[in-house]
C-alpha cells in the first residue's frame, strides 16, 4: 500500500494529551500514521506497537516503539493490549486515495477501528478514541456496550469548524468482578492488581 503518511494534527495532539494521562505494560494504536503517538506513549508503557496501512517517514523511533504495516489489529492477539488508541479517518465518504481522512459513508473504518480495538483489549484495559461531533456516538457506544465496556468523554477542543472529543471505554467496575481492587463509583478510577494500568495526572503537551 503506498501513500504519504499522515502528519501529526490538532487531532492527534488531543489523543496524545488524553494518552498523557495512561501508562501500563502493552500499548497499541490503530492508524498510527508517522508515529509520534508511539514515541510520546513509549514513555508511559513497556511495549509499544503501532499499526498503520501506510509506511511512516520517521525513523527516529525509540527504544520499544514497534511500527507494524497491518491492517487495524489483525496482527495482535486478543485480550492482550492494556490501552488501545485510535484517531481514525473520521469523516463521511467513501474510503479513497486519502485513507487518512475518508472513514466510509456509515464510518465503517471507525467502527471497525473500534471493534478490533475491543479484540485485542484485556478486560481491565482502556480504549481511547477521537471522533469529531458530526459522528453518532450512539453507533459507537453500541459496540461498546456489546462488549460489556462504557463510554465517557475525557477530553474535548473545538478546531476550526468542528468540535473534537476523545472518549475512554472501559468496563465498569461493577463488572469487572473480584479482580478489582480501588473500585469507586468514578469507574475511571478502577485500578487492577492484574496490570499496571493506571490513570495518571494530566500531563500538558510540549
Ligand atoms: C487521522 S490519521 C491518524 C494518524 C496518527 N494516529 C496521528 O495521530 O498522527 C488515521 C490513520 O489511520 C490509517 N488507517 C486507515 N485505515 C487503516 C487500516 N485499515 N488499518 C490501519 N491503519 C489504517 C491511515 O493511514 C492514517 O494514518
Amino acid at each position: 500500500m503506498s501513500g504519504k503518511p499522515y502528519l501529526a494534527s490538532e487531532d492527534s495532539a488531543l489523543l496524545r494529551k488524553a494518552l498523557g494521562m495512561f501508562s501500563g505494560e502493552c500499548f497499541l494504536e490503530i492508524g498510527a500514521g508517522n508515529g509520534g503517538n508511539l514515541v510520546e506513549a513509549s514513555k508511559n508503557f513497556g511495549t509499544v506497537m503501532g499499526t498503520d496501512l501506510v509506511r511512516p517517514s520517521m525513523t527516529d523511533w525509540r527504544e520499544g516503539a514497534n511500527f507494524i504495516l497491518a491492517d487495524c489489529a489483525s496482527c495482535v492477539r486478543p485480550g492482550s493490549v492494556d490501552v488501545v488508541a485510535f484517531n481514525p479517518p473520521y469523516l463521511p465518504g467513501e474510503p479513497g486515495e486519502d485513507l487518512a481522512v475518508e472513514g466510509g459513508g456509515g464510518l465503517e473504518v471507525p467502527m471497525k477501528f473500534l471493534e478490533e480495538a475491543l479484540r485485542v483489549i484485556r478486560k481491565e484495559g482502556r480504549v481511547i478514541f477521537l471522533l469529531n461531533d458530526e459522528a453518532q456516538l450512539g453507533g459507537f457506544e453500541k459496540i461498546c456496550d456489546g462488549r460489556g465496556f462504557a463510554v465517557r468523554r475525557l477530553e474535548s477542543k473545538r478546531v476550526f469548524f468542528e468540535e473534537l472529543s476523545v472518549y475512554e471505554a472501559f468496563v465498569p467496575a461493577s463488572k469487572l468482578g473480584s479482580s478489582t481492587v480501588g473500585g469507586s463509583a468514578d469507574h475511571s478510577q478502577a485500578v487492577t492488581s492484574a496490570t499496571s494500568l493506571r490513570r495518571r495526572a494530566p500531563a500538558s503537551l510540549s
